[in-house]
């Protein structure tokens, strides 16, 4: 075993040298909800090149896989569009298409694509003050694609910020949002080998994409109770878990959705030591796989910070910790209602030493050691 513990050694040498990770914060946008759909977004669009978004384009259209040909998909995502498809969303998406220069059922199929293959860890928190955070990773297949059109956006209402998001270019739902004042949401994925074409029929029965359903609550909801209540009830295209933090102590919900409705939630409630509630892409009453557990790493990393320790900097710490950060996060997302102005999204850079690490730490059950232990006691001595 002696040449692993000087690979370790090493890596983990490797490791603390690199710890002044380039994360960097990602460009943000207005947009004026008061322009028509169709001209929202050719503001943002003009700070990219046009030519790299439709290569962009293309390798996301490339990586879903047909089960009809293209023409076929392309005449029924166009008939969605304009038929099914609610405002503003589907003026949005024609604004888009035309000024990348795209059909505008490719701007839609990738728009619905992206609504089922995120995995992600998102963390709400309430320190003893009652000041309630919540953080997000959002991890995706193509990630350093992704971190290349990742940009938070305010939306403005008569030269208000009515609410914020995080998106992609050419995206017009929000996964992650914060409606300042009243609430955040986060959005994670639930089902597996969740393709486009398995919820076709969801989607002809007029549900929801989710991403709209969290820009729509963003919208509308009134205070955080609403929010919760909207984002538990309204019928949407796939399986989903839905986090909601509020503004006041108390306020923060983990909700598990079936497609109809709220399969389950969990409340934060300091007062009986639930302090923090944690959901990555698996129900949190199962036993969580082996090849990802990131629930349980995560939960770990948030007891040994303990409550009187958690604030912003510790709760990106413990979105940090590998597994949890990982080869497919593009970005991590800070947000408390509370203060808005503090909404940010870090675009994560990983250095090969933590590539490294992580391989490494795949290993550990063929390897049939514990790295973490192995690293603690290194670091000890
Ligand atoms: C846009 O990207 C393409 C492909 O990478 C490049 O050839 C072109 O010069 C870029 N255009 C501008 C204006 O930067
Ligand atoms: C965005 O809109 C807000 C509210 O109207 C304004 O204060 C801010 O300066 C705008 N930012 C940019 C970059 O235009
Ligand atoms: C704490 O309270 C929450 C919300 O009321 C509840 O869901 C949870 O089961 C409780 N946990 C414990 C450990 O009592
Ligand atoms: C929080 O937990 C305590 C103790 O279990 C319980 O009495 C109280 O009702 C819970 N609060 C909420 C809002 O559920
Ligand atoms: C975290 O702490 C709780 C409460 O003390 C305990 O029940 C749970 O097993 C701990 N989980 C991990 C992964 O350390």
């Amino acid at each position: 075993m002696a040449w692993l513990y000087m690979l370790l050694l090493l890596n983990s040498c490797i490791l603390s040298s690199a710890l002044e990770e380039e994360d960097y914060i990602a460009p943000r946008y207005n947009i004026s909800l008061d322009l028509p759909p169709e001209q929202r977004w050719k503001p943002i669009l003009q700070h990219y090149n046009v030519t790299e978004l439709k290569e962009i384009s293309n390798r996301l259209l490339m990586s879903m896989k047909y089960q009809l040909s293209k023409s076929i998909i392309c005449y029924m995502a166009d008939i969605y569009l304009d038929f099914y498809v609610q405002e503003p969303y589907a003026g949005e998406m024609r604004g888009i298409a035309k000024t990348v220069g795209v059909r505008p059922c490719e701007v839609v199929l990738i728009n619905l694509y992206y609504e089922t293959i995120m995995a992600c860890t998102s963390i709400i928190t309430e320190d003893k003050e009652g000041n309630i955070y919540h953080g997000r990773n959002m991890d995706l297949f193509l990630a350093n694609m992704f971190k290349k059109i990742t940009m938070d956006v305010d939306f403005i209402k008569n030269g208000q910020i009515a609410y914020t998001g995080t998106t992609f270019v050419g995206f017009v739902g929000l996964w992650t949002g914060q409606s300042p004042y009243k609430f955040t949401i986060s959005a994670n994925s639930r089902e597996k080998n969740n393709v486009l074409w398995k919820n076709t029929l969801s989607m002809l029965l007029n549900r929801s994409p989710v991403s709209w359903l969290i820009r729509n609550t963003l919208n509308e909801a009134p205070d955080y109770q609403s929010a919760v209540s909207q984002l538990s009830n309204t019928p949407i295209i796939s399986e989903m878990y839905f986090t909601v933090a509020g503004a006041k102590p108390g306020e923060g919900a983990a909700i598990t959705r079936d497609r109809n409705g709220a399969a389950d939630v969990e409340h934060l409630n300091a007062s009986n030591g639930t302090w923090f509630l944690l959901q990555t892409n698996y129900d949190r009453w199962l036993t969580q796989p082996r090849h990802d557990n990131r629930r349980d790493i995560g939960i770990a990393a948030l007891n040994s910070t303990e409550q009187e320790n958690i604030n912003k900097v510790s709760l990106y710490e413990v979105l940090s910790i590998p597994k949890v950060l990982n080869r497919g996060t593009v970005h991590t997302t800070m947000m408390s209602a509370a203060f808005p102005q503090d909404y940010v999204s870090w675009i994560r850079v990983l250095k090969e030493s933590n590539d490294f690490f992580m391989f490494l730490l795949r290993q550990q059950h063929n390897l049939g050691i514990d790295l973490a232990e192995l690293l603690k006691t290194l670091h000890k001595n």
